[in-house]
Protein backbone atom coordinates (compact mmCIF):
# COMPACT_ATOMS: atom_id res chain seq x y z
CA UNK A 1 0.00 0.00 0.00
CA UNK A 2 1.18 3.51 -0.71
CA UNK A 3 1.61 6.40 1.44
CA UNK A 4 -1.41 8.41 -0.19
CA UNK A 5 -3.49 5.51 0.00
CA UNK A 6 -2.46 4.35 3.78
CA UNK A 7 -3.49 7.95 4.62
CA UNK A 8 -6.76 7.21 2.71
CA UNK A 9 -7.14 4.33 4.93
CA UNK A 10 -6.23 6.04 8.40
CA UNK A 11 -8.52 9.10 7.28
CA UNK A 12 -11.45 6.83 6.39
CA UNK A 13 -10.63 4.61 9.52
CA UNK A 14 -12.10 8.36 11.75
CA UNK A 15 -15.16 9.01 8.38
CA UNK A 16 -18.03 10.00 10.44
CA UNK A 17 -16.38 10.88 14.08
CA UNK A 18 -16.72 14.44 15.25
CA UNK A 19 -13.42 16.32 15.49
CA UNK A 20 -11.27 13.59 13.95
CA UNK A 21 -8.26 15.60 13.70
CA UNK A 22 -6.24 14.34 16.50
CA UNK A 23 -7.29 10.97 16.41
CA UNK A 24 -5.91 10.84 12.87
CA UNK A 25 -2.66 12.72 13.54
CA UNK A 26 -2.08 10.21 16.37
CA UNK A 27 -2.61 7.13 13.90
CA UNK A 28 -0.44 8.72 11.27
CA UNK A 29 2.01 9.74 14.09
CA UNK A 30 2.08 5.92 14.44
CA UNK A 31 1.98 4.80 11.07
CA UNK A 32 4.78 6.70 9.58
CA UNK A 33 6.87 7.63 12.81
CA UNK A 34 6.12 11.64 11.36
CA UNK A 35 3.05 13.95 10.37
CA UNK A 36 5.26 15.60 7.33
CA UNK A 37 4.31 17.68 4.72
CA UNK A 38 2.90 15.38 2.43
CA UNK A 39 0.51 13.84 5.11
CA UNK A 40 -0.82 17.61 6.15
CA UNK A 41 -2.06 18.17 2.93
CA UNK A 42 -4.24 14.98 2.48
CA UNK A 43 -5.60 15.50 6.10
CA UNK A 44 -6.57 19.08 5.04
CA UNK A 45 -7.83 18.09 1.71
CA UNK A 46 -9.88 15.20 3.40
CA UNK A 47 -11.05 17.21 6.29
CA UNK A 48 -11.73 20.34 3.94
CA UNK A 49 -9.54 22.48 6.18
CA UNK A 50 -6.91 24.66 5.27
CA UNK A 51 -3.09 23.52 5.26
CA UNK A 52 -2.73 26.54 8.01
CA UNK A 53 -4.86 24.93 10.45
CA UNK A 54 -3.58 21.12 10.19
CA UNK A 55 -0.14 22.73 10.65
CA UNK A 56 -1.44 25.22 13.32
CA UNK A 57 -2.64 21.90 15.49
CA UNK A 58 0.66 19.75 14.31
CA UNK A 59 3.03 22.30 15.46
CA UNK A 60 1.50 22.98 18.43
CA UNK A 61 1.82 18.92 20.02
CA UNK A 62 5.72 18.14 20.51
CA UNK A 63 4.91 14.27 19.76
CA UNK A 64 4.01 14.47 16.49
CA UNK A 65 7.09 15.10 14.52
CA UNK A 66 7.82 16.43 10.73
CA UNK A 67 10.34 13.20 10.60
CA UNK A 68 10.69 9.71 11.65
CA UNK A 69 13.22 9.34 14.47
CA UNK A 70 16.16 7.46 13.28
CA UNK A 71 16.62 6.39 16.55
CA UNK A 72 14.61 4.90 19.46
CA UNK A 73 12.79 8.12 21.61
CA UNK A 74 13.28 7.99 25.59
CA UNK A 75 11.42 10.78 26.71
CA UNK A 76 12.81 11.76 30.09
CA UNK A 77 9.85 13.76 32.09
CA UNK A 78 11.90 17.48 33.15
CA UNK A 79 8.92 19.09 34.37
CA UNK A 80 9.08 20.18 38.30
CA UNK A 81 7.88 17.30 40.44
CA UNK A 82 10.47 14.55 38.52
CA UNK A 83 13.09 17.62 38.19
CA UNK A 84 12.96 17.98 42.35
CA UNK A 85 13.52 14.75 42.70
CA UNK A 86 16.45 14.71 40.26
CA UNK A 87 15.51 14.66 36.59
CA UNK A 88 18.08 17.02 35.28
CA UNK A 89 20.68 15.49 36.49
CA UNK A 90 20.00 11.55 35.51
CA UNK A 91 19.14 12.90 31.71
CA UNK A 92 23.45 14.18 32.39
CA UNK A 93 23.96 10.92 33.20
CA UNK A 94 23.06 9.21 30.43
CA UNK A 95 23.58 11.68 27.52
CA UNK A 96 26.72 9.45 26.80
CA UNK A 97 25.39 6.20 27.47
CA UNK A 98 22.66 7.52 24.98
CA UNK A 99 24.87 8.20 22.43
CA UNK A 100 24.20 6.68 19.22
CA UNK A 101 21.36 4.41 21.00
CA UNK A 102 18.29 6.54 21.52
CA UNK A 103 17.34 10.35 21.51
CA UNK A 104 16.76 11.67 25.10
CA UNK A 105 13.42 14.42 24.27
CA UNK A 106 12.51 16.27 26.86
CA UNK A 107 8.76 16.00 28.28
CA UNK A 108 6.87 18.01 30.45
CA UNK A 109 4.74 15.66 33.01
CA UNK A 110 3.80 12.05 32.25
CA UNK A 111 1.07 12.10 34.76
CA UNK A 112 2.95 10.32 37.54
CA UNK A 113 4.48 13.19 39.71
CA UNK A 114 4.72 11.58 42.79
CA UNK A 115 7.26 8.53 41.80
CA UNK A 116 9.36 10.61 39.38
CA UNK A 117 12.07 10.78 38.13
CA UNK A 118 9.74 9.22 35.01
CA UNK A 119 10.77 8.32 31.47
CA UNK A 120 8.46 7.16 28.47
CA UNK A 121 9.69 4.46 26.00
CA UNK A 122 7.26 3.71 23.42
CA UNK A 123 3.65 3.25 25.41
CA UNK A 124 5.41 2.07 28.83
CA UNK A 125 5.98 4.27 31.37
CA UNK A 126 8.65 4.11 33.87
CA UNK A 127 8.89 5.13 37.22
CA UNK A 128 11.57 6.03 40.31
CA UNK A 129 14.10 5.81 37.54
CA UNK A 130 18.06 6.12 38.88
CA UNK A 131 21.29 6.68 36.86
CA UNK A 132 21.75 2.75 36.90
CA UNK A 133 17.72 1.57 36.14
CA UNK A 134 17.84 3.99 33.07
CA UNK A 135 20.83 3.25 31.55
CA UNK A 136 19.44 -0.37 31.78
CA UNK A 137 16.54 0.93 29.80
CA UNK A 138 18.64 2.34 27.18
CA UNK A 139 21.26 -0.73 26.77
CA UNK A 140 18.19 -2.69 26.16
CA UNK A 141 16.88 -0.67 23.73
S1 LIG B 1 6.55 16.06 36.75
FE1 LIG B 1 7.37 14.25 35.90
S2 LIG B 1 5.62 12.99 35.72
FE2 LIG B 1 4.80 14.87 36.41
Amino acid sequence: MNPSDRLDAIIAGHSGREGPLLPILNDIQAAFGCVDEHAKRHIASALNLSRAEVHGVVSFYHDYKAQPSALPVVKLCRAEACQARGSEALAGDVTGIAQGKCEIEAVYCLGLCSVGPNAMIGDNVYARLDKQSLQHLIEAL
